[in-house]
C-alpha cells in the first residue's frame, strides 16, 4: 500500500458511528481500565493490572510521562498532520504499536488473534509474544504486513528452540524479531498471586465462582479454550493439556538473555532486531555494537521490580547516545496518543502500549483494541496538531519541559 492510500484507509477522526457509540462509554484508555474489573473475572484484571509488589513501578512511570509538558508553536500547521511512519522499511499507520504479551488470552480467551487483526486492520506493528496463546502461523496468517515476533531465552541444548522459533519466523515473513533482556529473574506480582494464579492455570473454586459470574467472558472461554504457550506446543513432544505445555514451556525458559547469545541471533536473523528492556545508554551502546536496529526502551511496565526507573526518564540520554544509527521504540505507562506525543518529542520513533490493550480487551472484548487504536491515532494527530508539528518527526522539534529527565 502506498503512503497516501495508508492516510485514505483511516476514517478521518471520529467518523465512523462505531467509533463514536465506543467513544460515549469509552472516551480515554482509563475508562477501559475502571470497566474492566467487571467484565472479566477478578484473576483476569488482576493478571493484567498488576505490577511488581505494590504497583510503585506503574506509578513511577504514569507520573514520570504526566510530568511531561510541551510548549506549543501555532501558525504553523492549519489541522492536524498524517501520522504515518516508516519503521524498519515498513510504512505503518501511526507509531503506536501493541506490545508483546505472555497471556492476553487470560484477559479475554481468544485474545491473540483479535490483537493481531485489530493491527493488520489498522496497519499498526502488532507483538506477538512468544509465550503467547497464538502460534506464530496463526498471527501470520491474519497479520502478515504487521507481525512481529518477541522471543525469550530458551537455553536448554544450546538454544535449540529459540533458533528454531527463528527459523520459523523467517517462513512466516516476521517483519521484527524483538530479544526481551530485562526479565533476568522472576519477581512476585501480588495481585496476581493474590488472585490465585501461580506457575500453572489450576483454577480453584474461588475462580470457577468468578467465572461463571462472567459469562461473555465464559462463552469467550468454550469458544476459544484455556490460554496456553501456543508456539511452544510443537517442540513439547506430543504433550497437547495446557498444563503439561506450560510446565514443558517453563522448564526450556529462563533468565535473560546475555550479549554474546544476542550476537548469535543477531547472525542467525538476516531481518531487522531490536532489544527490548534497554535502560541504560551504554546497554543501548552495546547493542548497536552488534547490528543491533532497534532499541526498544521499556521496564516491563513496572512489572518486574518497584524501583525501576521510568522509561521517559532514562529516554533522552538514550537517544542521544544512539542518534540516527537505530531506531528507537518506548514502552511503559503509555495511556493515550499524548503520551505516544510525549516519547515521540524525547527521541522515540514510535510507542507501545501494554496493559491499556488488555483494558480495552476486558472492557469491551473483541472490538476493545480496534477502538483504542482509534483513540490513540485520535489524540496522537489532535495533539500533533496541536503543539505544531506536522508529522510524527516534527514532535521532536517541540520544547519539552521534563522534570524527572535522568541524566548520565
Ligand atoms: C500481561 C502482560 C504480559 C506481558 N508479557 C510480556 C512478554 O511475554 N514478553 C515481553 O517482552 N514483555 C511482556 N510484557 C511487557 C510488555 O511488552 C510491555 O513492555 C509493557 O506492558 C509496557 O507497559 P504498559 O503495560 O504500561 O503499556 C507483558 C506485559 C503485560 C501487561
Amino acid at each position: 500500500m502506498d503512503d497516501d492510500k495508508i492516510r485514505q484507509s483511516f476514517m478521518p477522526a471520529g467518523q465512523t458511528e462505531n467509533f463514536l457509540k465506543h467513544l460515549r462509554q469509552f472516551p480515554t484508555s482509563s475508562y477501559f481500565r475502571r470497566m474492566a474489573p467487571r467484565r472479566v473475572p477478578r484473576f483476569a484484571f488482576e493478571y493484567c493490572d498488576t505490577g511488581a509488589g505494590d504497583d510503585v513501578g506503574i506509578a513511577h512511570n504514569w507520573a514520570s510521562l504526566d510530568g511531561v509538558k510541551i510548549v506549543p508553536r501555532y501558525g504553523v500547521t492549519a489541522v492536524s498532520p498524517p501520522v504515518d511512519v516508516e519503521l524498519f522499511g515498513t510504512r505503518y499507520a501511526a507509531p503506536i504499536g501493541i506490545a508483546p504479551m505472555g497471556g492476553p488470552s487470560m484477559v479475554w480467551p481468544g485474545a491473540d488473534l483479535i490483537l493481531a487483526k485489530a493491527a493488520q486492520a489498522a496497519r499498526v506493528p502488532y507483538t506477538l509474544g512468544v509465550v503467547g496463546g497464538a502460534t506464530i502461523e496463526q498471527v501470520a496468517a491474519v497479520a502478515p504486513d504487521v507481525f512481529w515476533l518477541q522471543m525469550y531465552r530458551f537455553a536448554r541444548n544450546d538454544h535449540k528452540i529459540g533458533f528454531d522459533l527463528v527459523r520459523r519466523a523467517a517462513a512466516a515473513g516476521v517483519k521484527v524479531l524483538t530479544l526481551t533482556v530485562d526479565t533476568p529473574v522472576r519477581t512476585i506480582r501480588s495481585r496476581e498471586a493474590y488472585a490465585g494464579l501461580g506457575w500453572e492455570f489450576k483454577p480453584d473454586l474461588r475462580m470457577f465462582a468468578e467465572m461463571l459470574m462472567r459469562p461473555r467472558w465464559l462463552m469467550a472461554l468454550l469458544r476459544n479454550g484455556y490460554p496456553r504457550f501456543a508456539s511452544m506446543q510443537e517442540y513439547a513432544g506430543g504433550l497437547t493439556a495446557t498444563n503439561d505445555i506450560i510446565r514443558f514451556a517453563r522448564s526450556e525458559m529462563g533468565g535473560a538473555f546475555l550479549w554474546d547469545e544476542i550476537a548469535r541471533f543477531r547472525d542467525a536473523w538476516k531481518g531487522p532486531m531490536t532489544v527490548k528492556g534497554i535502560m541504560h545508554p551504554e546497554d543501548a551502546e552495546k547493542a548497536l555494537s552488534l547490528g543491533i536496529d532497534g532499541i526498544w526502551v521499556s521496564n516491563h511496565g513496572g512489572r518486574q521490580i518497584e524501583a525501576l526507573a521510568p522509561t521517559i526518564d532514562v529516554l533522552p540520554a538514550i537517544a542521544e547516545v544512539v542518534g540516527t544509527r537505530a531506531t528507537i521504540l518506548f514502552d511503559s505507562g503509555v495511556r493515550s496518543g499524548q503520551d505516544v506525543m510525549r516519547a515521540l518529542a524525547l527521541g522515540a520513533q514510535a510507542a507501545f502500549a501494554g496493559k491499556a490493550f488488555l483494558w480495552s480487551l476486558a472492557a469491551l472484548g473483541e472490538e476493545g483494541p480496534a477502538q483504542l487504536i482509534d483513540l490513540f491515532m485520535n489524540d496522537l494527530r489532535g495533539s500533533l496538531g496541536q503543539i505544531g508539528a506536522q508529522s510524527p518527526a516534527e514532535a521532536r522539534a517541540a520544547k519539552v519541559v521534563h522534570p524527572t529527565r535522568i541524566a548520565f
